[in-house]
């Protein structure tokens, strides 16, 4: 099993999260990435979501996204890719089961209905669900407060996991940071794959430090 952060997008030049000039850095996560913040302020939000995903239309998937796609098609075992990204990066790239737990900057779904569609490329705050004619549509991205989605596949992969590799993550937002102590509990030999040692890097047995399009080729190509 394999979870992604941001830090797999870096290189793409998608802007992570805590880094120096991180997302966080100029917008407060109160105001874009909470359902009180969207109840507060719905075009501050879609103008956040618009920018990322313009940013993230713009990008390319680079080597480590198409490592992964490639390992995956190769793979005769079982593999499972789960992303807190919600670019569109690793499908672009050609893998083919990924869950994005995070929700995806490309779809929308309706506050009343829950209906989940496409996104356009500009959302508007005024955008009603065709479904049920009454909600209006939200991007379909996990806010903090909310559940991530697909857990209960998750938690199962986890449990059956003998290799759980953890790629450009910092380990600061739960439940993905608490992955590794179930992956480990459950006998899997743990990889941390980051440019430094993340918040949670003791629960792994192996650090890989550098650049995701360097060490993640590297280490699938010793696993194929
Ligand atoms: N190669 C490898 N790792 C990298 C690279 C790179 N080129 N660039 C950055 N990193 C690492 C950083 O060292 C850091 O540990 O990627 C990590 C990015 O951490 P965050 O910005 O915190 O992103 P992430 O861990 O994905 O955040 C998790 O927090 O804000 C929420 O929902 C949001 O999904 C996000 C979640």
């Amino acid at each position: 099993m394999v979870l992604t952060g941001a830090g797999i997008s870096a290189e793409s030049g998608l802007r992570t999260f805590r880094a120096v000039e991180g997302l966080w850095e100029d917008h407060r996560i109160e105001d874009v990435a909470t359902p009180e913040g969207y109840q507060r302020d719905r075009q501050l939000v879609h103008d956040f979501y618009n920018q990322r995903r313009a940013a993230a239309a713009a990008a390319k998937p680079n080597a480590a996204h198409l490592a992964l796609a490639e390992f995956e098609a190769a793979f005769a075992g079982e593999f499972l890719l789960v992303t807190q990204n919600v670019d569109d990066l690793h499908a672009r790239a050609g893998s083919k089961r990924v869950l994005a737990m995070h929700g995806q900057l490309n779809r929308m779904h309706c506050d009343n209905c829950g209906q989940v569609t496409d996104a356009p490329p500009v959302c508007r705050p005024d955008m009603r669900c065709q479904h049920c004619q009454a909600g209006l549509l939200r991007p379909h991205v996990v806010w903090f407060g909310e559940m991530p989605l697909f857990m209960e596949e998750i938690s199962a992969a986890l449990a059956d996991c003998n290799l759980f590799i953890a790629i450009g993550t910092s380990g600061q937002v739960y439940p993905a940071a608490g992955f590794v102590r179930i992956a480990a509990a459950a006998g899997a030999h743990c990889i941390e794959a980051n440019l430094e040692a993340s918040a949670v890097a003791a629960g792994f047995d192996e650090q890989r430090l550098g650049l995701a399009t360097e060490i993640v080729p590297q280490i699938l190509a010793e696993i194929a």
